[in-house]
C-alpha cells in the first residue's frame, strides 16, 4: 500500500463549546434527497440543484460516510475542479465538511482548479503518491453556468475514478441520511494564494495545479524533441482549444512555456466559470471556431471555400471542460477518436513512454470504440481488450502487472469513440497527452526540419493503406424522453429480435447486448449496449449515455470496415448513410422517440 497518514490528530469528536465567532464541530441534521445515484462519471445535476438547501452537503457526507477510516482521518485528500460555476462554494462547503470527518490535510490547486488528469498525477505522485483519494469538482464536458450542470466524483488512491460497488455505496448512503458532520465558522481558505491554512485539525494547502502533472508528462514525452519539432525551419503551426475551459492553464504552461508555442496558438484561453456560453465538448459540432480555422466544415469534410491551404493550421487539438477529452484535426483533416487510437498504436513508438518500457504491449478501447485499434493489434501482436465504456474499466489492465500474465499488460494505450485517449501515466483520459502524443507522431514521420511537412491526412492515409478504413460515425438523439428511449431498448432486447433479414443489401448476422467480464478480477458488466453485427463486418451499436443530467440520450454508433485503397476517399456521411438508415429502421427509433433526424452526428 502506497501512502499512508499524514501525521494530523484525527478528530471528528465533538470539540468543547467554542466561544462565538470561532470554528466549531457541529452536526445537522438532514433528511435523504432522491436521485443521487452517480453515473458513468460521477454525479451530475444542473447547478441550482446542488446548490439547493443540504444537497452537496448530503452527497459529500455520504462520500465520506462510505469511505473505510484509514482513507480519510488523518489522511490527504485532493479537492478541486474545473473551474466551473459553483466550484469555490463547493469547495468552502467540502473543506468545512472534511475537516469535521477528520481529514487530515487537502490539496487544493490554486483558484480551485485542476484537470482531471492533473488531480490523478496529483494523487499518484505528489509527496511520492501520499494522497488517499481526490473528490473532482466537474460535469466534464456539460456546459456551466448558473442554469447549467455541475458535477462531482470521487477518484481512488491510485488516481483511477471510483468503482461502481463504490459509488453504489455512497447512492445507497445518500438514502439513509440523517446527519451531516460540519466545521462551523471555518476560516475561509484564500484559493488564489498559494500556502497553508488550518481550518480546524485539518491543514489545507493551497499547490500549484500544473507542476505535478508537467512532470508526469515530462518523464513520458522527450519535451527537447517536441521543442525542436515545433521551431522546425520547414515551417509548423498548431492551434490549441481549451474552449475556455480548465486546459487553459495547463496549455499555457505545457505548449507555451515549456514547448514554446507562440500566443497566436491559443484559442479560448481563458478559463470561465461558464467556459464563456460554449458547450466544452471537443467535437466537431462544439469546438466550431476550431473546425473552421482547421478549414473543416461541421461533418468533418473540408470546406470547399476555402483555398488558402497554406494558412491553415497543421495541427489543431481541443479538449474539454476538464481537459481529459481531446479532439485531433490534421490541416483540413479530422482524425476520429477511433483512428486517433489507432495511429497512437502504430507509431507507440514515437513516444518514450512505450519505447522505454519495451514497447506498446496492450491496447483497450471501449465497445462502440471503432475496431481500427484492433487491426494493429493484430499485425503487431498485441493484446486488445474490448471493455464497456467507461474510462473506469481500463483501470484494471492499467494496475495489472502484479497479477497473472503480468507483463502483458504493461505499459498500454486505452481509447474511446468519446474523444478520450490516453495511457498509464495517470488514471484518466488526458486532452494533454493526447496533443503531446500527436506532435511526437509528426515529429517522427517528418525527421527531416527542413522539408516541407508531411500533413496529418498523409500519415492517416498511409495508415488506412497499411491496416483498411474503419469508417466510423455516431449518431446522437440528445434529451429523448426516458420511457420512451428505454422502450426503445428494450424492443432491440427482445429474444425474438433476431438475426437474419436481409434488407437493403445488409446482412444481419448477430445481435447481442455486450457484456464484460474483467480479465484481472473477473467482475461481470452486463447489458452495456445492442450491438447489431452484420456479415460484412459492419456493426451498429445502441445504447443510452450514462452522463446525461436530464432525460435520456440514445447514442447510435456506425462502423463499416474498407481495406480496398481505391475505396477508402469517401467521407463517412457518405460511406454509412445506408448503415444508418437501415439501424434506424430496425431499432422503430423513430416509431418509439418521434426522433426524424440526430441532435448531433460526431
Ligand atoms: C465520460 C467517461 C468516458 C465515457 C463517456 C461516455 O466521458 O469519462 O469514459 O466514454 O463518459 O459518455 P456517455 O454519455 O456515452 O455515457
Ligand atoms: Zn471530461
Amino acid at each position: 500500500v502506497r501512502g499512508g497518514a499524514f501525521p494530523v490528530a484525527s478528530s471528528s469528536s465533538p470539540s468543547p463549546p467554542a466561544p462565538p465567532g470561532q470554528s466549531m464541530f457541529k452536526t445537522l441534521r438532514t433528511t435523504p434527497v432522491e436521485g443521487m445515484k452517480p453515473g458513468t462519471s460521477g454525479l451530475r445535476k444542473k447547478v441550482k440543484v446542488v446548490r439547493d438547501g443540504l444537497y452537496l452537503h448530503n452527497f459529500v457526507q455520504a462520500l465520506f460516510d462510505s469511505l473505510p477510516p484509514h482513507e480519510k482521518e488523518g489522511a490527504t485528500m485532493v479537492v478541486s475542479g474545473d473551474g466551473r460555476h459553483y466550484n469555490r462554494e463547493a469547495i468552502q462547503i467540502i473543506i468545512e465538511i472534511a475537516a469535521a470527518n477528520g481529514v487530515g490535510r487537502l490539496w487544493i490547486g490554486k483558484g480551485g482548479i485542476m484537470s482531471t488528469p492533473a488531480v490523478s498525477a496529483v494523487i499518484r505522485e505528489r509527496e511520492g503518491g501520499t494522497a488517499m483519494g481526490g473528490i473532482i469538482l466537474t460535469a466534464s464536458h456539460n456546459p456551466g453556468g448558473p442554469e447549467e450542470d455541475f458535477g462531482i466524483k470521487y477518484n481512488m488512491q491510485n488516481g483511477e475514478p471510483a468503482l461502481e460497488s463504490f459509488t453504489d455505496a455512497v447512492y445507497a448512503a445518500t438514502l439513509s441520511i440523517e446527519e451531516i458532520k460540519i466545521l462551523a465558522n471555518a476560516p475561509k481558505v484564500d484559493l488564489d494564494v498559494l500556502g497553508v491554512t488550518r481550518v480546524g485539525e485539518m491543514v489545507v494547502e493551497v499547490i500549484d495545479p500544473v507542476q505535478d502533472y508537467l512532470g508526469v508528462l515530462k518523464d513520458a514525452f522527450d519535451f527537447e524533441a517536441l521543442r525542436k519539432f515545433i521551431a522546425r525551419p520547414g515551417g509548423f503551426k498548431l492551434v490549441f482549444d481549451a474552449m475556455h475551459g480548465v486546459a487553459a492553464p495547463y496549455a499555457q504552461v505545457v505548449l507555451g512555456k515549456e514547448l514554446g508555442c507562440p500566443p497566436s496558438t491559443f484559442l479560448h484561453a481563458s478559463s470561465k466559470e461558464d467556459f464563456g456560453g460554449l458547450h466544452p465538448d471537443p467535437n466537431l459540432a462544439y469546438a466550431s471556431d476550431l473546425v473552421k480555422v482547421m478549414g473543416l466544415l461541421p461533418s468533418g469534410a473540408p470546406d470547399p471555400s476555402m483555398v488558402e491551404d497554406k494558412d491553415v493550421p497543421d495541427l489543431g487539438a481541443a479538449a474539454d471542460g476538464d481537459a481529459d477529452r481531446n479532439m485531433i484535426l490534421g490541416k483540413r483533416f479530422f482524425v476520429t477518436p477511433s483512428d486517433s487510437l489507432a495511429l497512437i498504436a502504430a507509431n507507440a513508438d514515437a513516444i518514450p513512454f512505450f519505447r522505454e518500457q519495451g514497447g506498446l504491449r496492450t491496447v483497450a478501447r471501449s465497445m462502440p470504440t471503432s475496431q481500427a485499434v484492433d487491426q494493429v493489434a493484430r499485425a503487431k501482436g498485441l493484446t486488445c481488450v474490448e471493455t464497456p465504456t467507461g474510462w473506469k474499466y481500463f483501470g484494471n489492465l492499467m494496475d495489472a502487472r502484479a497479477l497473472g500474465s503480468a507483463q502483458d499488460y504493461v505499459p498500454i494505450l486505452c481509447g474511446e469513440e468519446s474523444f478520450g485517449t490516453g495511457s498509464n501515466h495517470v488514471r484518466e483520459k488526458d486532452g494533454m497527452w493526447a496533443v503531446l502524443a500527436w506532435l511526437s507522431i509528426l515529429a517522427s514521420h517528418n525527421p527531416n526540419p527542413e522539408a516541407p511537412l508531411k500533413p496529418i491526412s498523409a500519415i492517416v492515409q498511409e495508415h488506412w493503406a497499411i491496416y483498411g478504413r474503419n469508417y466510423y460515425c455516431r449518431y446522437d438523439y440528445e434529451t429523448v424522453d426516458s420511457d420512451a428511449a428505454n422502450a426503445m431498448m428494450a424492443h432491440l432486447r427482445e429474444p425474438d429480435f433476431k438475426p437474419g433479414p436481409v434488407l437493403d443489401g445488409f446482412v444481419l448476422a448477430e445481435v447481442d447486448d455486450f457484456s464484460y467480464s474483467d480479465p484481472v478480477d473477473g467482475r461481470q458488466a452486463v447489458k452495456q449496449g445492442v450491438r447489431l453485427l452484420f456479415e460484412d463486418g459492419s456493426r451498429a451499436v445502441f445504447r443510452l449515455s450514462g452522463t446525461g443530467s436530464s432525460g435520456a440520450t440514445i447514442r447510435m454508433y456506425l462502423e463499416r470496415y474498407e481495406a480496398d485503397v481505391s475505396k477508402q476517399g469517401m467521407t463517412s456521411s457518405e460511406a454509412l448513410k445506408p448503415l444508418a438508415d437501415f439501424a434506424i429502421k430496425l431499432a422503430k427509433l423513430e416509431h418509439y422517440t418521434g426522433r426524424r433526424a440526430p441532435t448531433v452526428i460526431t
